[in-house]
């Protein structure tokens, strides 16, 4: 198949049929050799029960073709139309309080629902088994975006008999899963697994141990279903690719599992984000890790399914991106491992919700700057994109990214402002700005091509764990654990046989006995010649067991306290970070780390520019972006020539390209 590097997200059924072929030659011209359609058409391709009309739909996949444009059909599940719902409103998802969804918007669906799920298999079967052998067809999109608006669904009593199935299945007795959550604490013994709640509002609380396995029952929810429709595609279109558009650091899904029955992960990238909503602030590095993240789910290239091509917003928007922007953020897309970039949307509807998440085009369908800029950006990137088609980041430093962690500090945060993936960010963050490229990884994942894993808040340990870190370690690697770390077992019980952190004490040479929970302050902290460093959240106070301090608390009842230790064991090291580093002692502590792995970053003097690398077997290719307003002084490194950049400098919002033989 020809190479598809870029596209657009495509509505036919919102515009009149004479309009389309408008779209297709603009399409062509822009460079652009792929669309989605249909993920959200349902009552177009089935009015009435198993009355199908995918007439139209072909004429504008087959109209595309003729111009060159290959189509990736979505499947439309997340909009279940109202004669569905009129007829079973038992699929109607049920929240936590026990309040039903009204019809309306979209995801309106309870993913257990088996009639639901009767509806889906009829319409995918006809709607495979139609396009199975369309030669514009190239693959389809399972859903869209899985897990989305479903965070506090389902409840209903569907959910609730799968949810005890699934508990079921996983502890075989009920006496096991009763010995194993601790259920004696507070009378909560069950007699059998129909006894079981899901979490839904009660007045206090629920225990730990239901509320992880629920998080993890709703993931496989969904993942399951994904597999079923997985299933009918592959069985009815075996040439087609399948994918699915991911949400970079969404929460409510082990994102390693919902990529395993993939060809290719997809991913949804908007760096303005959702106004609608109060979000963190997206930097560059948090930009980045989004990215980097996706392509650590399969280790392997991935599409972009929706990049940001305008104003964001639903209901109030978010800043116009300048001009260059929009070009910059798909660069910075394509250096981080997209080999295709799918442009959301490509003209602004007049109707529905999402009338101000602006296209490539505008409302009137005249293209303008958004067209003209990206269209100069698809010239520039698409020759040098085929030429590292496929190519990873060739990092030597990866972190351990872990979904049972993250849910069980959601539960059980510590300290209010305790997350997951803002610690882990810390971290990236700061070797973000040192260029020093990480992948993810999952803690199966395999640890033996990196000189340096981060493991923040492994929280939740295993035997199996700790003994692959040892392996690591001992095998000359640089591992690094963090706060939190070996406090309970697999069902979020705190574990007791050894004192903290568990048996990786003996890796790490250290022992916790005591700790603090920094609410409304921080700790000083001594490292070096490092200035402004500080703990954050939380401290753990430390014992040396044979592992040397790094850094020290500085104020406070345990002055001298050790904050970050290191141990060696054979060949290899193993740290120890007892608190949330602030910026300033995160990056000391990479620096150390950076030079202890002996990590060496792709270009020395890029102060303020962000420098990624694709490595094929016989070149490197970077890309140097500048996420500011301001014009950066650059000068490549001695080997490096320039594929697409200009001279010494790089421009406001511009980006250059560059390559060196390996
Ligand atoms: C998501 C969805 C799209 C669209 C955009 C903008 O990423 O996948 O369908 O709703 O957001 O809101
Ligand atoms: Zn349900």
């Amino acid at each position: 198949m020809m190479d598809i590097q870029f596209g657009a997200d495509y509505y036919p059924e919102h515009w009149p049929e004479d309009r389309w072929e408008t779209d297709a030659k603009l399409m062509r011209e822009m460079g652009l050799g792929v669309v989605r359609m249909a993920e959200f058409a349902w009552t177009r391709i089935e009015p009435k029960e198993g009355e199908f009309r995918f007439e139209w739909l072909e004429r504008a996949v087959n109209l595309l073709g003729k111009y060159g444009v290959k189509t990736i059909l979505g499947t439309p599940t997340p909009t279940p139309p109202a004669w569905i719902i009129e007829k079973h409103p038992e699929i109607l998802p049920i929240n936590s309080k026990g309040v039903k969804a009204a019809f309306g918007g979209r995801h309106h669906n309870c993913q257990s629902n088996r009639t639901y799920r009767s509806h889906a298999v009829r319409m995918l079967e006809a709607f495979t088994s139609r396009f199975r052998d369309n030669p514009h067809v190239v693959g389809w999109q399972t859903d869209n975006e899985l897990g989305n608006s479903h965070d506090d669904l389902c409840h209903c009593p569907s959910c609730r008999t799968a949810f005890q199935d699934w508990l079921q299945s996983k502890y075989g007795t009920v006496e096991e899963l009763n010995r194993r959550w601790g259920t004696v604490f507070w009378s909560q013994e069950y007699d059998s697994f129909l006894q079981i709640p899901t979490p839904a509002w009660n007045v206090t609380a629920h225990s730990p141990s239901l509320l992880l396995d629920w998080k993890r029952f709703h993931s496989d929810l969904i993942c399951d279903f994904q597999q079923f429709q997985i299933d009918i595609i592959r069985k009815n279109c075996p040439g087609h690719m399948v994918t699915h558009n991911f949400m970079g650091f969404f929460d409510i899904i082990d994102y390693f599992k919902l990529a395993e029955s993939l060809d290719f992960i997809s991913h949804d990238q908007y760096p303005t984000g959702f106004f609608d909503n109060p979000q963190p602030g997206k930097t560059p590095a948090v930009l980045a890790s989004a990215l980097d993240l996706m392509r650590g789910l399969k280790n392997k290239t991935f599409w972009i399914m929706e990049q940001q091509s305008g104003p964001t917003g639903w209901t109030v928007l978010g800043r116009t991106p300048e001009p260059g922007q929009l070009s910059l953020w798909a660069a910075q897309s394509v250096a981080r491992g997209a080999d295709c970039v799918v442009f959301f949307r490509w003209r602004t509807c007049t109707v529905g919700t999402e009338q101000y998440w602006h296209g490539i085009l505008p409302h009137s369908g005249n293209p303008g700057r958004r067209y003209g800029e990206l269209k100069e950006t698809i010239s520039r990137l698409a020759p040098v994109m085929k030429e590292f088609k496929g190519a990873l980041s060739g990092a030597e430093g990866a972190i351990l990214y872990d979904y049972d962690q993250n849910w069980s500090l959601e539960i059980q945060p510590h300290h209010p402002d305790l997350a997951y993936i803002r610690h882990v960010q810390v971290y990236y963050d700061a070797f973000h700005k040192r260029n020093i490229p990480l992948d993810f990884i999952s803690r199966e994942g395999d640890f033996s091509s990196y000189k340096l894993i981060i493991a923040p808040l492994m929280y939740l340990m295993t035997a199996e764990l700790e003994k692959r870190f040892e392996t690591f370690v001992e095998g000359g690697g640089r591992l690094v654990l963090t706060m939190r770390t070996g406090v309970k077992n697999r069902d979020n019980v705190c574990m007791a046989e050894r004192e903290l952190p568990g048996e990786s004490g003996d890796l790490l040479g250290i022992e916790i006995r005591d700790y603090d929970c920094l609410r409304d302050i921080c700790r000083t902290v001594q490292m070096g010649a490092g200035k402004n460093l500080s703990a954050e959240k939380w401290c753990d106070i430390i014992s040396l067991k044979g592992a040397e301090s790094l850094a020290e608390i500085s104020d406070g009842w345990y002055p001298g306290n050790p904050v970050v230790t290191v141990n060696s064991r054979d060949r290899g090291k193993a740290y120890y970070v007892g608190t949330e580093p602030n910026k300033e002692l995160a990056l000391s502590l990479a620096d150390t780390l950076i030079e202890d792995a002996d990590l060496l970053p792709p270009a020395p003097d890029a102060e303020g520019l962000e420098v990624v690398r694709r490595r094929t077997d016989s070149r490197d290719y970077f890309f140097v972006l500048n996420h500011s307003g301001e014009e950066k002084e650059f000068t490549s490194p001695a080997g490096w020539s320039a594929v697409s950049a200009g001279n010494g400098a790089i421009p406001p919002y511009g980006y250059g390209i560059y390559q060196t033989d390996r």
